[in-house]
């Protein structure tokens, strides 16, 4: 089936509020970076799922650098909107903010952007529906998400290029100055 209709950015704009209870702690008392992934690979699923009309998987996520700690008793909220759709594939932008209710205290913890392909009943992947930008803003996140695609492309060839022509002299002369030590033999 076709799904040709035009969608608006408000029409899967999802947003989730949990609270971090102390079982999503680590041994520092700070809460679980893995815990954070989760909520945000689910606020990401709830936004795309809505835009597409159809399950999605999750293909990468990007730019996970957690700024902030968060503690436990705070609220954290994962904003989730289309940023980006492709054919297949949509982007989702994630910002997420924990705050501390008793004094008032707002943190940006992190925003993510998450790759989701939207998959039809035989499993393959589905055409999801176009978008509608309707501010600037929205139309500044659906380049900005083209740039990060096509960066991201170059990248990975850039590595790909550069493992396949570094040789095991090149790799140890690039390593003086490193703080490790070289010992071939000390596998044997
Ligand atoms: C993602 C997946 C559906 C791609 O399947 P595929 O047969 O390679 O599909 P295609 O080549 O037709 O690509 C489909 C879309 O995915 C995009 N895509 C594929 N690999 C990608 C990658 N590494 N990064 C970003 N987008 C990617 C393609 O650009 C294409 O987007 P478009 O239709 O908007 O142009 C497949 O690899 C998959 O099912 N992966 C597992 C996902 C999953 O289970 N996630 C949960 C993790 S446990």
């Amino acid at each position: 089936m076709q799904k040709a209709e035009h969608r608006k950015v408000t029409y899967s704009q999802t947003t989730i509020t949990e609270l971090m209870i102390p079982s999503y702690a680590n041994f520092g008392g700070k809460i679980h970076g893995g815990i954070l992934l989760s909520l945000i690979d689910k606020v990401a699923y709830a936004c795309a799922s809505k835009h597409a009309g159809a399950y999605c998987v999750t293909v990468s996520i990007d730019n996970v650098e957690f700024l902030q700690p968060v503690e436990v008793g705070e609220l954290v909220s994962l904003h989730a909107s289309v940023n980006y759709v492709g054919n297949t594939s949509l982007v989702i932008g994630i910002k997420v903010i924990a705050e501390n209710v008793k004094v008032g205290l707002v943190k940006h913890t992190n925003t993510s952007y998450v790759t989701m392909v939207a998959k039809g009943e035989d499993d393959r992947p589905t055409q999801v529906p176009p978008l509608l930008l309707e501010t600037h803003e929205e139309v500044r996140r659906f380049v900005e998400a083209m740039k990060r695609k096509e960066l991201k492309r170059s990248f990975g060839e850039r590595m790909d290029e550069m493992k396949n022509s570094l040789d095991l002299d090149q790799a140890i002369g690039i390593l003086k100055g490193e703080r490790c030590m070289v010992n071939l033999d000390g596998g044997s």
